[in-house]
């Protein structure tokens, strides 16, 4: 498995990731509290529309700096994360995870985890203080960042918040390398 940049005339391959997912349950925020409910949902591939909507949305977070990590098989492109470029936040210091998939048969092989800890160090050399994730609801994606240190944030971002009100807006704190 090969871990690196994409390049912008590689974009719309990112559609080829495999986004099939059974889902059984999924988290909602009851008071600030995670709660975990039944919602079967038999996810086939991507949404009808999504290239055609997310990619020109993709292609501004690259041309504004965005940066684009893609894991290969071979020639296969199996795993994406997509860091944005501009700060959020009540102390403008986050910077958010956009994107973050991994094809169906590569998951639970440890590519997910080394596309995050890529895009926490970008962060981190961007001068990031924290990560700002709007995660899928679903309890394997919603428990895959609790594992990973994110925890549910209070400085939740109205833009974001409006395009995924269903989400899990969540933060990580990016801890300093201690040299
Ligand atoms: C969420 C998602 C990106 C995680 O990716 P992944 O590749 O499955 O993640 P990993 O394999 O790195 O980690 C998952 C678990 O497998 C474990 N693992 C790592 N290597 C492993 C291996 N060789 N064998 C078995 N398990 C392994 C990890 O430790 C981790 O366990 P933990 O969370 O209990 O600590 C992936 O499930 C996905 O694409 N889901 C659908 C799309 C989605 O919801 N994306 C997020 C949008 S916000």
């Amino acid at each position: 498995m090969k871990i690196r940049k994409l390049e912008r005339q590689e974009l719309p391959d990112i559609w080829s990731i495999d986004r099939a997912e059974r889902i059984d349950r999924v988290y909602r925020l009851d008071q600030g509290e995670l709660v975990l409910e039944p919602h079967p949902f038999d996810v086939k591939s991507w949404p009808p529309g999504e290239a055609e909507h997310y990619g020109p949305i993709l292609l501004d977070c690259f041309d504004r700096g965005g940066t684009f990590y893609a894991a290969f098989e071979g020639e296969v492109l199996v795993g994406v994360a997509v860091l944005e470029s501009r700060f959020i936040g009540r102390e403008n210091d986050q910077l958010q995870l956009k994107f973050l998939h991994v094809s169906r048969r590569n998951r639970q092989t440890g590519l997910g985890c080394a596309l995050f800890e890529k895009a926490v160090a970008r962060a981190r050399e961007l001068g990031a203080r924290r990560l700002y994730v709007s995660s899928t609801p679903s309890e394997n994606t919603v428990g895959f960042y609790l594992r990973r240190g994110c925890r549910v944030t209070d400085d939740v971002d109205a833009a974001l918040y409006e395009l995924e009100p269903e989400d899990i807006h969540f933060e990580l704190e990016i801890p300093a390398v201690v040299e």
